[in-house]
């Protein structure tokens, strides 16, 4: 079994890049399939997640190549028109490819997604965006069989959550839906934007994202189109975290820092100085760190979910108490009871969680059970005293990629077992 060892202590100091956005590449490469004709994209992470969407569109008959960080998808030839089971719970979220697989061949066969570590993952609004569009989804045996999907016309969407997933899904039908779409109360998240530059690169005619009315002119011919996927957010607040734990001075190139502006506004709340320069975040923190008010997390532009848990290892070493409210999903703070045992003061209570600030951590053995909780213990075990040892890092393998390597360029020591 794998697994990092931290020696607590280190401060961290240095520059570093961001590697792709996992919540961005995985769209994108979904939506290769809706043309007959070659695409390319640049920055592509080396993820477990990244190697599974290939195995998908590997298995629907496209040809698909990586060269460094560039993958290349030859989507010119479908062969089949489901997502296997067994691929299906590999990655939950391969949901996505629904609309995508629809809108090219007609129809689309994939086995219900399960729950996954956050709780219950539902895909009403998914099923019920491409339904309005026309296609015909039928639930038999935890198996979805989809039809319907050459005679989709456009209609106006209307979300009652600002689902990532379904925005995606919802876009990426449309664009095979002939007429307008509009997508109401759609997310705003910056992969949804990276999502339609690469579509639009494919000569799709996609306007909106970014706010809540995305507008998809569908029906028109598209090819091949060529994208650089952007950096990744989370992973760059997850290294901000990283330093306001074990303290020093980092700074993250090419970040994007209008993205991470709720993350660092609390980490600059919590004592620590924050600069952002033009395509860079520079982080220092010497003093220790103190409660900030209460963190809720909200669809963006809100407070994002997945850095709730990394802010929370950051600040279990810290001067005060702050509450967080966990509103997007069910089960998020399995990382806390990892966290107690390197010496953290939280009690959880349904969707609230109370940290009360210690002195400091000390090192000790956890798991992770989930992709940021596992992060989390990353970040709480290079400020801890003493050493940790972590494993479960399957969970972390899905989006962070090399994120020892990263960290032992910034000081830090960790070096992972195999
Ligand atoms: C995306 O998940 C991200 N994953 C998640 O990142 C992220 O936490 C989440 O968006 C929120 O930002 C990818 O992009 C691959 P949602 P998604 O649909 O699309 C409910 C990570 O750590 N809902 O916006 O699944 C749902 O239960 C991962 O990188 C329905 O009720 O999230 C949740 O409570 C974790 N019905 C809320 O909406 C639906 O049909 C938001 O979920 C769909 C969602």
């Amino acid at each position: 079994m794998s697994a990092f060892l931290v020696e607590g202590g280190a401060k961290l100091y240095g520059s570093t890049g961001i590697h792709g956005a996992k919540n961005s590449v995985l769209p994108i490469l979904v939506a290769t399939l809706l043309a007959p004709g070659v695409s390319v994209i640049h920055n592509c992470p080396e993820l477990s997640d990244v190697r599974a969407s290939l195995e998908i569109l590997e298995h629907l008959g496209c040809r698909t190549t990586r060269e460094g960080d560039t993958i290349t998808v030859d989507a010119s030839a479908l062969t089949h028109c489901d997502v296997p089971d067994q691929l299906m719970r590999e990655m939950r979220s391969s949901v996505i490819f629904l609309g995508a697989i629809l809108a090219r061949t007609g129809e689309a066969k994939m086995s219900f997604p399960g729950g996954c570590e956050l709780g219950p993952r539902p895909i009403d609004l998914h099923l019920a965006a491409i339904r309005s569009l026309g296609a015909t989804i039928e639930e038999r045996g935890g198996t979805l069989f989809c039809t319907g999907g050459k005679s989709m016309k456009g209609r106006e969407l209307v979300l009652s959550i600002p689902s990532v997933g379904a925005t995606e899904n919802a876009m990426l039908a449309a664009v095979g839906a002939d007429g307008v779409t509009t997508i109401s109360n759609a997310a705003r998240e910056p992969e949804i934007t990276d999502l339609q530059t690469f579509l639009q690169s494919m000569g799709a005619d996609v306007h909106g994202a970014g706010t809540s009315i995305i507008t998809i002119q569908g029906g028109l011919p598209v090819r091949g189109g060529e994208h650089t996927v952007m950096p990744d957010r989370i992973v760059a607040a997850t290294l901000l975290c990283a330093t306001a734990a074990a303290g020093g001075e980092v700074e993250l190139d090419g970040t994007d820092y209008r993205h991470l502006s709720t993350v660092t506004a609390v980490l600059t709340e919590a004592g620590c100085k924050i600069h952002s320069g033009h395509d860079c975040v520079t982080i220092q923190r010497t003093e220790p760190l103190h409660g900030v008010c209460p963190i809720r997390t909200a669809p963006y532009p809100g407070f994002p979910t997945d850095a709730q848990a990394p802010v929370m290892a950051a600040l279990a070493a810290s001067r005060g108490t702050t509450v967080f409210v966990e509103n997007i999903f069910e089960s998020r703070y399995r990382h806390a009871a990892e966290l107690s045992r390197m010496g953290a003061n939280i009690r959880v209570e349904g969707r609230v969680a109370i940290v009360c600030g210690v002195e400091h951590l000390h090192g000790a053995t956890v798991r992770a059970a989930d992709l940021r909780g596992g992060a989390a213990l990353v970040v709480a075990a290079l400020g801890a005293e003493g050493d940790s040892e972590i494993t479960g890092l399957t969970h972390l393998d899905r989006g962070y990629q090399d994120l020892d390597g990263t960290l032992r360029t910034l000081g830090a020591h960790i070096t992972r077992t195999d």
